[in-house]
This record gives structure tokens, C-alpha cells and sequence, in this order.
């Protein structure tokens, strides 16, 4: 097995995130110098544990290390308050202790509710993500956001808990449906878009051999985005500024999240990529950049075979009002004012609060209409 390491050097919790093919079954071996007594306890969700626990639990077996496990069903659904307070009950009846470890297996739905859980169990036990979607390997294992959905919208409850240690074992993607890993592949696009237009040229040439499954490209794509991820989180760990950065089209996403219901019919990283869109369809139509720069994020998602329009959500959407009240729930708000990240050109995004209301509900109108 071979790995490159990204370190998250934030102080008095800085962490390495590991990525390579094969990780997860030296997972034994890497996480026992963490441990204080030879005892994890694993959460995963009911798909997950069908293709890679037994591997993970041999790993453990291997090190010597105690270990039980829960699946929680799979999908964004169990991002609430009902599996929230079973995964912490039982971790609790599993008599975990502070200095023990809690392992989360999983997508981002799992990393993000363990991740809580074990923020708020004894006020903070340590865990480790091995997060086994791509969304997951470059985004939500990384940096410490942890949260759970509530009715009144997505990740309103949740806290900062950085990891211990993440191990992205690349290989695991060879399982992932096409259609979740290009929900992942939403999220690494983001990372060009937002900082790196030499990134971004590089996924528009070899997007197709990462989609096919080049495990080279696929380890590069997924260090690149944990570098630029890292990067930021150790500027901003709390986003109290560029953090919000790594937001580039989540304003629009997270409003057609809620507006379809968290359902299957948007995944997270599909909106992501929608919103990327309109995010620079917004900064081109506000003059900040030129009808090129939009054109071509557009160009590259669909080449992709990606959803990249409004038209593209199956089922029933909102007028542009009720989308836009839904943004108002954005946890960048700020003094009852909307902030989104716009662009000046691929790879040069800010954050500004300074965009019309009237410019936004323009174009979901005239996309709605396009339906
Ligand atoms: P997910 O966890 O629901 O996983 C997607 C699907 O893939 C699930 O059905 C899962 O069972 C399955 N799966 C996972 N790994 C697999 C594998 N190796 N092989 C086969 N199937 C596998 O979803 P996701 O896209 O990973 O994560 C989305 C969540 O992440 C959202 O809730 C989003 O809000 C959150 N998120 C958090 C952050 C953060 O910084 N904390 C960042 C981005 C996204
Ligand atoms: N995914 C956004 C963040 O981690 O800040």
C-alpha cells in the first residue's frame, strides 16, 4: 500500500489525511498508535457495512483491537435528530470513553452525524473519518464541520470536531454508483472553480479518466482537493472569513435541497455543481466576469454528464420567491443579508453580500421557466 498524506496542521489538533488504494485494510495498523486502550467503536450505515466493514474489521482483528459496530440506514434521511440520538446512545452504552476512539465509516451522512456525536458524547470524544464516497474523500471528512438536518433546513445543528485522523483509501470508490461518485465529482470541480484555474484545466482534460476509474488521476484529484481544503480550513477554521469560500454554489444548492426534500431526487453534490453554475451565471450577469466563464463551468458539467440546470431536478420545484425565501436559511446570512460567492473568473472566487435579490430571482425565474 502506498499513500500520500495531507496535514491538517491546526494547533493542538492538527491530523493527517491519508489517501491511497488499500487503506482500509491497514486501517488496524495506522489507527492503534492513536489509541489509548485497544477498543473502537464503529458507526457505518446499512450499505457501507454490506461492502467494506468486514474489511475494516479484519484490520482491527489484525492490530489486536477490540471492536463493535452499528449500521444506520443509508441516505441523507438519517441526518436528523431520530438515528442522532441512537448513534450517541449507543455509543454511550457501548461505555466509549473520552480518550477512546469512534471510527465513522461512510459517506458524508455518516461522517457529518458521528462527527456530532462524538463532539457531544462526555463533551467530546476523538474520531476518525474513513470516508468511503468521493464527496466524502475531498470534502465532509475534512476540516471538522459535523451536523445534523433539522425541518428548518440542512446542518442548522451541528459544531466544529476535527478528526483524529482520515483515511481516504481510494479504492473504496470502485463500489460507489457513477451517479454518487459524480455527485462527488461536484465538489472537486468546486475546488477549481473557487481557487485553482490550473486544477480546473487539468479536470477538463482528464474528468472523463477519472469518471472511468484512473486510481493515478483519481489520487491526484482527491490530494488536490484536500490540500486546497486543508489550506483554508487551517486559515479560517471557523469561517469567520474565507472558509465561507468552500460555499461556492451552496447558497442555490441548499435551497434546492429543501425545496426537493432532501430527497433522492437531488443528491448534495449535484446541487453543488447547479449551483456552481448559477454562481457564475450570477457573477457574469452582475459584469464581475465575462459570458465565457460560465460558459465554460457549464460546458465542462454537462461533458461530464452531470445535472448543470434547473431542468435537469426531476419533479416539482418552487417559484423563484419561495427558492429565494428558502436561501434566507443560510448560515451565511448575515444581518438578515444574503451572502454568496461570486467569481471574477474561474479559479477567483470572494465572498460579497453586495448581490441583488432582483438578479438572483431573474435567473431561477428564467430557468424555472425553461423546465
Ligand atoms: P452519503 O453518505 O449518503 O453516501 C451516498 C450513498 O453512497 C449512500 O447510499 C451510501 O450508502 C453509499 N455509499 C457510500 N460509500 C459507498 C461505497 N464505497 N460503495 C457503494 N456505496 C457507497 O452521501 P455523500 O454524498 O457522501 O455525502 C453527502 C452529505 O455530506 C450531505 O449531508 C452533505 O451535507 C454533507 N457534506 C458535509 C460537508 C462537511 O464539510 N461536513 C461537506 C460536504 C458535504
Ligand atoms: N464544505 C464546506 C466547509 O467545510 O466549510
Amino acid at each position: 500500500m502506498t499513500c500520500q498524506t495531507v496535514r491538517v496542521d491546526l494547533p493542538g489538533r492538527a491530523y493527517d489525511i491519508l489517501i491511497g488504494v488499500g487503506l482500509l485494510a491497514d486501517a488496524g495498523a495506522l489507527i492503534a498508535p492513536h489509541l489509548r486502550r485497544k477498543r473502537v467503536a464503529i458507526i457505518t450505515d446499512e450499505t457501507v457495512a454490506g461492502l467494506h466493514l468486514a474489511t475494516l474489521q479484519a484490520s482491527l482483528d489484525a492490530a489486536g483491537i477490540a471492536h463493535s459496530a452499528l449500521a444506520l440506514p443509508s441516505g441523507e434521511a438519517t441526518k436528523g435528530w431520530e438515528q442522532f440520538s441512537r448513534a450517541v446512545e449507543w455509543i454511550l452504552t457501548e461505555k466509549i470513553e473520552r480518550s477512546d476512539l469512534v471510527i465513522a465509516l461512510g459517506g458524508g451522512v455518516i461522517g457529518d452525524l458521528v462527527g456530532f456525536a462524538a463532539a457531544v458524547v462526555r463533551r467530546g470524544v476523538r474520531f476518525v473519518q474513513i470516508p468511503t464516497t468521493l464527496l466524502a474523500q475531498v470534502d465532509s471528512s475534512v476540516g471538522g464541520k459535523t451536523g445534523i438536518n433539522t425541518d428548518q433546513g440542512k446542518n442548522l445543528v451541528g459544531a466544529f470536531h476535527q478528526p483524529t485522523l482520515v483515511l481516504a483509501d481510494t479504492g473504496l470508490l470502485a463500489t460507489l454508483p457513477p451517479r454518487d461518485f459524480l455527485a462527488g465529482y461536484g465538489e472537486v470541480v468546486k475546488y477549481g472553480l473557487l481557487g485553482d484555474a490550473a486544477f480546473f484545466e487539468w479536470l477538463e482534460v482528464n474528468g472523463p479518466d477519472i469518471a472511468a476509474g484512473d486510481i493515478d488521476k483519481r489520487n491526484y484529484a482527491v490530494r488536490r482537493s484536500c490540500e486546497m481544503k486543508a489550506e483554508i480550513v487551517m486559515r479560517d477554521e471557523t469561517e469567520q472569513g474565507d472558509r465561507a469560500l468552500l460555499n461556492l454554489g451552496h447558497t442555490f444548492c441548499h435551497a434546492l435541497e429543501a425545496a426537493t426534500g432532501y430527497s433522492s431526487l437531488l443528491l448534495h453534490g449535484e446541487g453543488v455543481a447547479i449551483g456552481c453554475a448559477l454562481a457564475f451565471e450570477t457573477s457574469a450577469r452582475l459584469g464581475l466576469c465575462s459570458q465565457e466563464e460560465p460558459s465554460r463551468v457549464h460546458a465542462h458539467l454537462s461533458a461530464m454528464g452531470m445535472k448543470v440546470d434547473l431542468k435537469d431536478i426531476p419533479g416539482d420545484l418552487p417559484n423563484a420567491d419561495a427558492l429565494l425565501a428558502l436561501m434566507a436559511q443560510d448560515k451565511k446570512v448575515l444581518d438578515g443579508k444574503l451572502r454568496f460567492i461570486m467569481a471574477r473568473g474561474i479559479g477567483e472566487a470572494f465572498v460579497t453580500s453586495d448581490v441583488p435579490s432582483d438578479v438572483v430571482r431573474g435567473l431561477l425565474a428564467e430557468e424555472l421557466a425553461r423546465r
